[in-house]
């Protein structure tokens, strides 16, 4: 009777449980700016042309469903590579990434997290400030201490660059960095490519472990420009971590389409760490979802669907920088003498708009608008229908 008395009460996520939240909104003009999902500018969740094509191979004729290799489909993997990397790089002809599928790019977070827990254990992690949440719960559930690294500067919108380097020049060896390639989750500020060399300077002289998370390739500028990062931090002949995602730049949320890729000194050592997360994958769960797999695998890995599929990321992504535009602009006619150049100049599918809990809070009670405590709004979920209606209502807190 008295087994589970003691088990807490769980406050909820701050991302997904605005979900919910916003469901149950019964406002006929509520909106939801909250979880990073894109929606077209009909509001709704879309289902890319490429894989309605790649989902009609899978259905007709109908696929047994076996298990998957733990480390999910070799097409799938190769997949990741050739994004991440370059279809043509030196360092997968030299067999030296080791790849696995994995549940999401949370997933990916996981294993990477467990597996470098279980071969570094004395590593603390570093996550920037602000990071998104789930980064610094994912790391803490694999047992590791985690601490935040200077940032987001909210006095430019910028970057606290110096204090960055200065901190990171403080850390120990395979101290864990973990690295938002583009498209910074909350804040839309990213480094740029001179930036970028300088913290990889760092993270190499330091013999820093770096943890690259990139869950919006092609959503920041494009497709190669995005993993700058990742194929600098080859260059320079780092050993690090990729986690990576499809779940927005395929639509393909539900799916649980993630990968982690490990950069090793040579082909054994690939093997090895190749082994250890097959290891650590049984053991959590055993192998991943096949339906998302193929969908990957046969898009990524046909020409056509896989143009097809470029150009609607560039699309979803055009998109999102003309409701940047849009925000802006009205803010600006309506707030005058206030500059919401921010706005424009964040990457991806969020805007860390500088609204307080406080004023979150009154935005959500008196117009129906969802969005982050910390203030951050997924520009994605704004179209031509609602963007008035959320112009008007941030006006109206920010003008107090
Ligand atoms: C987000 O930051 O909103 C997305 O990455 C979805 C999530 O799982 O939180």
């Amino acid at each position: 009777l008295f087994m589970f008395s003691h088990v807490e009460p769980y406050a909820g996520d701050p991302i997904l449980g605005l979900m919910d939240k916003h469901k149950q909104d019964p406002r006929a003009d509520k909106v939801n700016l909250g979880v990073g999902v894109y929606f077209d500018n009909d509001g709704k969740l879309p289902v890319l042309n490429c894989v309605q094509k790649a989902e009609a191979q899978i259905a007709n004729p109908p696929k047994p469903r076996p298990y998957l290799p733990m480390d999910g489909l070799p097409g799938y993997r190769a997949a990741c590579q050739n994004l991440l990397f370059g279809k043509d790089a030196q360092v997968l002809k030299d067999k030296r990434v080791a790849t696995t599928a994995t549940i999401g790019g949370s997933g990916a977070l996981k294993v990477g997290a467990d597996f470098i827990h279980a071969w570094f254990p004395q590593a603390k992690c570093y996550v920037s400030d602000p990071t998104w949440a789930n980064h610094i719960g994912i790391f803490e559930g694999s047992g590791f201490a985690v601490g935040k690294y200077p940032y987001y500067d909210a006095a430019t919108n910028g970057i606290k660059f110096d204090e960055l380097i200065a901190f990171l020049n403080t850390l120990q060896a395979h101290d864990v960095v973990l690295l938002h390639p583009c498209c910074h989750n909350p804040t839309g500020v990213d480094l740029t490519q001179a930036q970028w060399d300088k913290v990889l300077e760092v993270v190499k002289a330091k013999n820093l472990l770096a943890f690259m998370d990139i869950a919006y390739q092609g959503f920041g500028e494009d497709m190669d420009a995005d993993v700058y990062a990742i194929r600098k931090a080859v260059d320079m002949g780092l050993l690090f971590f990729v986690s990576n995602s499809f779940s927005k730049n395929l639509s393909l949320y539900g799916e649980r389409v993630g990968g982690l890729s490990v950069v090793c000194k040579d082909e054994a050592q690939a093997k090895a760490v190749q082994g250890q997360l097959q290891f650590n994958i049984r053991r959590i769960y055993s192998s991943p979802p096949s339906h998302g797999g193929h969908v990957v695998d046969i898009v990524m890995n046909d020409e056509a669907l896989f143009n097809e599929w470029v150009q609607e990321v560039y699309v979803m992504r055009d998109r999102i920088k003309d409701m940047r535009q849009k925000l802006r602009d009205s803010l600006e006619a309506k707030l005058p003498g206030r500059s919401f150049e921010y706005i424009t100049k964040q990457n991806g599918m969020f805007s860390y708009t500088g609204l307080t809990p406080e004023q979150v809070a009154r935005i959500i009670k008196d117009f129906g608008i969802y969005m982050v405590a910390n203030g951050r709004i997924s520009v994605a979920g704004l179209n031509a229908s609602n963007i008035d209606y959320v112009a008007n209502a941030m006006a109206e807190v920010l003008k107090d």
